[in-house]
């Protein structure tokens, strides 16, 4: 019995029907480790106590796909022998462009040869080719690739994500990506939240001003007729400045969106003290973080969103990781999947990056995928951690949660489970599952 399905199986489909309908409770038993918080119900946890987070072997229960605790008992359901495996909360990707239409690999090849980022969008490439490509595409197209890529996703992992739109540079392209965004959520088996990435590069026609009156003008429509639950921004000198990130920071406290914005990627632009005073949920990318601005972010209810795919495959500079975690930061690592900048699914090779290039131990790279991401999506009362009450989406890894990082590029997910149902199980893990009596 193996299946991989991109979707939760319904009733009525054949081979998945019969453990399926079991699934939603499970009986995980004898695990080599399972990854908890050091006491339930902290929103995150700040990374000066990562080396708190519990890694102790047994079992996991889960009732009616929710965590009932970690007592060993049998019985109805399905039954997981995890001997040898490391049982970890569903990771989280907080930070994704998904949906997008088409690729950009040409724009690679340019960038490792030396052309800037900044050359390649003033030369019509970057965020602006991939908003003609969306343009281009129709709502099926759009959705067909991003399923796609969800499934990639849930593949290695990844139980939840956050969307964003920003590849719409007009009123109606961003409505129809933001709805694109929703109805995403609504076919693949991941739980998501979206982001009203509206700021992201200045259509043509307009100056950043202007388009910033037009995001103004627009909010109305995007609170009542999308789902995005966030406003984001990329302050750059090809974008936006420090004043309209300040604007967009009023407008999101004056809609009720959490304020994440894309900040100190390609420059330094001293951002941060701009985002912290506007209750900014998140500051993300940070690879040119001015070191003044590393003890008030640390200090501040605000994650530190790092990015280690968009910097290794940008020849980017490296975020201060490791300054930030000592400082007792939120931090949170993303895939920032997109089509630019990092065409990257994987969490596992992202919690890699972690530790090779900010130095953080496993524990310090696995937090910053599950609870600390949750929190910056706004549910981290429901994902992230595996603690009584909370969604069952963990994952079985096949060994050691050391063997992430480690076996670099190797996907350790053997199994997926989301609200307690096996949405993917590889199929030299099959053998583990068996249906309880
Ligand atoms: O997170 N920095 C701005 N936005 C994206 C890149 C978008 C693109 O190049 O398509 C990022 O890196
Ligand atoms: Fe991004």
């Amino acid at each position: 019995m193996s299946w991989f399905a991109g979707e939760v199986p319904r009733d009525g489909e054949d081979a998945v029907t019969e453990l399926a309908a079991a699934a939603r409770d499970v009986h995980v038993r004898d695990a080599a480790q399972i990854l908890r918080p050091p006491r339930d119900e902290l929103p995150y946890l700040r990374h000066d106590r990562a080396d708190e987070l519990v890694l102790d072997g047994g079992a996991l229960a889960v009732e009616a796909g929710v965590v009932a605790g970690f007592e060993p008992d049998g019985g109805r359901g399905l039954e997981v022998d995890a001997s040898g495996c490391a049982v970890v909360p569903g990771f989280v990707d907080c930070h994704t462009h998904l949906p997008f239409a088409g690729w950009r690999a040409h724009e690679y090849e340019q960038k490792v040869t030396g052309v800037a980022y900044e050359e390649i969008a003033r030369a019509g490439g970057g965020i602006a080719a991939s908003a003609r490509a969306l343009a281009a595409a129709d709502d099926d197209a759009v959705l067909r690739q991003s399923r796609t890529l969800a499934g990639e996703m849930l593949g290695h992992g990844t139980t939840a994500f956050e969307e964003k739109s920003g590849y719409g540079l007009a009123v109606e392209a961003e409505l129809r990506s933001l709805r694109l965004a929703d109805r995403l959520g609504e076919q693949v088996a991941q739980q998501t939240t979206s982001t009203a990435l509206l700021a992201h590069s200045v259509p043509p026609g307009f100056d950043a001003d202007g388009w910033m009156d037009v995001v103004e003008e627009m909010l109305p429509r995007v609170t009542a007729e999308t789902g995005a639950t966030a406003l984001d921004i990329f302050v750059e000198t090809v974008a936006f400045s420090n004043e309209h990130l300040a604007r967009i920071g009023r407008l999101a406290g004056r809609y009720g969106l959490a304020l994440r914005c894309h900040v100190e990627q390609f420059a330094t632009h001293r951002s941060v003290p701009v985002a912290l005073e506007h209750g900014a949920r998140s500051v993300d990318h940070l690879s040119c973080l001015h070191p003044d601005d590393v003890d008030p972010l640390a200090a501040a209810e605000c994650a530190a969103v790092l990015l280690p795919g968009a910097e290794l495959l940008g020849g980017e500079a490296l975020a201060p990781g490791r300054e930030l975690a000592d400082a007792g930061a939120i931090c949170v690592l993303a895939t920032d999947l997109n089509p630019g900048t990092s065409p990257i699914a994987s969490l596992p090779v992202i919690v890699g990056l972690g530790v090779r290039r900010y130095g953080w131990s496993v524990r310090e790279s696995l937090l910053a995928v599950t609870l600390n991401a949750a929190w910056v999506i706004g549910r981290s009362a429901d994902l992230g951690s595996l603690e009584p009450g909370k969604r069952a989406d963990f994952l079985l890894l096949d060994g050691p949660v050391e063997h992430v990082p480690y076996r670099f590029g190797h996907n350790p997910v053997a199994a997926c489970f989301v609200g307690g149902l096996p949405v993917f199980v590889r199929p030299d893990a099959a053998w583990r599952l068996s249906a309880g009596t």
